[in-house]
Parts: C-alpha cells; sequence; structure tokens
C-alpha cells in the first residue's frame, strides 16, 4: 500500500468524522486503544460540570439529582454494545471484582457442581481472581487447560466455564453462541471476559444466550484510566443468583439502615459501596459517542487496519501470531519477535505508541474511531524502518518499565 491509496480509504471512511470526536496528542499514532482508549473531548467538560457545580455546588443533593442511578444508566447505555436489554447490565467496580462476584455466584448456584474450567494463558486476573473464588466455596476447584483441551474439560461437574472472549495477547477470538452452546450442553453456566471485545468487534448476548459477561471499560470504550467495569447478568438469572460481596449499595433498600442484608431486585444487588462519581461521569461522556456507531462499520475499519499492518510487518520479517480471518480475531494484531520489548520502546520514541507483553509480543491496538488508514500505514513504514536500520538496539530501549 502507498500513502495515497491509505489516504484514498480514508476518503471514503464513514467512520472518519469521528477523530475529531477525540484529543489526539500531536506527533503521536496511537496503537494502544486496546489497554488505555484515548481522551474523548466530551469528557473534560463533563468532568469539569460533576466537579464544579455537581459537587462543588450542589454537593450532597447530587445523590438524588443522578449520581445515584448512574450505575444502572451507565449499563444501559453499554446494554446495546453488548446486545444485552438496558436492565441487564450495571457499571462499578472493576472488572476483577465482577469476575470474583459472577463466579462465587456460578459455583453456589448449583451446589452439585464444583469445577470452574477456564484456560491456560487466559488474562491472568481471570485465573487469580478464579483461584481466590474457588477458595471462598467448599469443595470447588479450578481447571486450567489449553485451548484444545477445553471441549474435553467440560463434564458433569463443571459449574462454570470462564473464558476471555478476545485473547489480550494473540487477539484469538472464541465463538460466542458455539461456546455458550458447549457450556450448556454441559449444563454448565458461561461467564464471557468481553475487555477486549467490547468496542472491538460486534456483541450479541441475548442471540448466544450467555448467562454471564464482564468488561474493561477504559480500552475501546474509552472510558478513563481505571474507569469502571461492567457485569452482565442474563435477566432469567438474575433472581436466582446472589451477590457474594453483599454491600449496602446492593441493598434493597440502603437507606432504611437495616442490620440484615436483603437485596435489591434485579442488577442492582450487585452493587458493592459507593460507586466513584467522578469515573463514573469520565466513562458516561465517553458512552455518549456510542449512540448512533454502527459496529459494522467498526469491525470492517478494523479489518483493514489490520491488513496494513500486517503486511508491512511480515514484509520487514516479523512473525504474526494474530489469525487473519477477521471473524476469528478481536482488534490488535501481535508480532512475535525475540527483541520485542527493545523494538516496542524503539517505536514509541518515533511517536508509535503500542505495548510489549511478555515474554516477546508487541501488540498494536487498532481503534477504528480515532485512527485512520494513513495513521496506521505510517505506523508500518516506522515499524519496517526500525527493523531494518536496527535501531531498536540501542541499550536505552532496554530499560524495562514496570507497566509494558
Ligand atoms: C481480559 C482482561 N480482563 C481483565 C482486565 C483487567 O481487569 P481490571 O480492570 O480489574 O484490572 C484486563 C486488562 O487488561 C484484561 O485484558
Amino acid at each position: 500500500m502507498t500513502r495515497d491509496q491509505a489516504r484514498a480509504l480514508d476518503a471514503a471512511d464513514p467512520l472518519a468524522r469521528y477523530r475529531d470526536a477525540f484529543a489526539l496528542p500531536e506527533g503521536v499514532i496511537y496503537l494502544d486503544g486496546n489497554s488505555l482508549g484515548v481522551l474523548p473531548r466530551a469528557v473534560t467538560p463533563a468532568l469539569a460540570d460533576t466537579v464544579q457545580r455537581q459537587w462543588g455546588e450542589r454537593l450532597i443533593r447530587s445523590w438524588n439529582e443522578g449520581w445515584i442511578d448512574a450505575p444502572q444508566r451507565l449499563g444501559g447505555l453499554i446494554a446495546p454494545l453488548i446486545g444485552a436489554q438496558p436492565h441487564e447490565v450495571i457499571v462499578g467496580d472493576t472488572t476483577s471484582t465482577h469476575l470474583f462476584k459472577a463466579i462465587v455466584a456460578a459455583l453456589r448456584h448449583d451446589p452439585k457442581r464444583r469445577t470452574v474450567v477456564s484456560e491456560a494463558g487466559n488474562f491472568p486476573t481471570d485465573l487469580h481472581i478464579a483461584e481466590g473464588a474457588v477458595g471462598c466455596v467448599a469443595g470447588a476447584r479450578l481447571k486450567v487447560v489449553a485451548r484444545d483441551q477445553l471441549a474435553d474439560a467440560l463434564d458433569d461437574d463443571t459449574a462454570l466455564l470462564l473464558l476471555t472472549h478476545v485473547h489480550y495477547k494473540t487477539a484469538d477470538r472464541f465463538d460466542l453462541g458455539d461456546w455458550t452452546a458447549r457450556a450448556h450442553a454441559a449444563g454448565a453456566l458461561m461467564l464471557w471476559d468481553f475487555s477486549h471485545s467490547v468496542g472491538a468487534v460486534p456483541l450479541d448476548v441475548t442471540a448466544a444466550h450467555v448467562d454471564l459477561a464482564v468488561g474493561c471499560t477504559y480500552k475501546y470504550l474509552n472510558g478513563g484510566p481505571g474507569a469502571p467495569a461492567f457485569l452482565y447478568v442474563a435477566e432469567r438469572l438474575q433472581a436466582a443468583l446472589a451477590n457474594p460481596v453483599s454491600g449496602w449499595m446492593g441493598h434493597a433498600e440502603p437507606f432504611a439502615f437495616q442490620d440484615a442484608y436483603r437485596p435489591a431486585e434485579g442488577m442492582r444487588r450487585w452493587l458493592v459501596g459507593t460507586p466513584s462519581i467522578l469515573a463514573m461521569a469520565s466513562l458516561e461522556a465517553a458512552l455518549g459517542l456510542w449512540a448512533d456507531i454502527d459496529q459494522q462499520a467498526v469491525a470492517a475499519k478494523s479489518a483493514a487496519l489490520f491488513d496494513i499492518l500486517h503486511a508491512a510487518g511480515t514484509a520487514a520479517g516479523l512473525e504474526c501470531v494474530s489469525l487473519t480471518d477477521p471473524a476469528k480475531r478481536g482488534s490488535h494484531i501481535s508480532f512475535r519477535a525475540p527483541h520485542a520489548y527493545e523494538l516496542t520502546q524503539a517505536l514509541i520514541a518515533r511517536g508509535v505508541i503500542g505495548d510489549f507483553r511478555a515474554p516477546d509480543v508487541l501488540r498494536l491496538g487498532l481503534t477504528p474511531l480515532y485512527l485512520s488508514h494513513e495513521d496506521v500505514w505510517q505506523a508500518g513504514e516506522t515499524l519496517a524502518q526500525v527493523i531494518a536500520d536496527e535501531s531498536w538496539r540501542d541499550p536505552a530501549y532496554a530499560t524495562r518499565n514496570v507497566v509494558t
């Protein structure tokens, strides 16, 4: 591809108009929106209003002027992005915390089934939380197996199949309907982690009969660093599942101040403590963008951006570890290279920001709302150059940061 060809794709891009909704820094091609999304312009005034007017002037009155309903209201904004109904999603806590609540709830749902099955190499927090959660339920255990062993691992002791829909490292994507059906055929519940899927690939939890799902909002949804996560519980299960972290915000009447816990109806029972309103305000402003976005257009552009970087990276001699079939992957591309860390740092020094995933993966996120085809083409040129002139060998690029 040439620069002119990339520009021609931009001229015909139905999503190009969203770029201006983001505060992109000068001189940066940002390929890390799968880790921390770019700041949407709408967030800054929304946060200023939340701080100055809602907090500064309205003070405690703001709880009754919209704050207290923020977890459900934001859930309603995320619901269409995953194919759920508004009353099936709630926002608050972290993905890790939602995972814990959902795993323990699933284990307690059917005491005859004691095993949680998950994938080796799943995102660490999913496995760490699952390990902690089974430790809290008598007789429960965690079975972690390779991807090609998952089908055989399901049996009549399986309470829950826990999978991350799009793999954080490779971008491999599970078939949502197929794996949910396999879990159900074994008599188990299905819990998906959509952290690398929501806002990146079309999702339909209703069509796939998904039971439970969680996901991050600071990646493709651009909610801000540490933005509150979402939890989906299918309507048919809402009355039957109990939140093991029974905090006052999930109580039927928090302001009745009763000693005994009585869960709220619907998704509110999954709340724990007081939501972080500043973080909610940032996320709510970011979600406003998604109201009229066509998910199929996002997927089509993601595929086109992938092809540009795939061509550049493989021509430069890198091994692509992401699948080339767009239906089988998410919205990032990963290359395996022995000096992937140094390569990542050399790119960052040249304004092309991606990230490194140990031990040897250069990961580049493709976010169709704010990246142009020309950006990605330019990133491919820079990648090729850094490899060709071996500038990644500069010892300065070998110093490891805490966050990679
Ligand atoms: C698949 C997956 N789950 C969970 C998380 C993070 O969870 P938390 O927001 O609780 O740190 C990430 C972060 O990258 C992730 O990739």
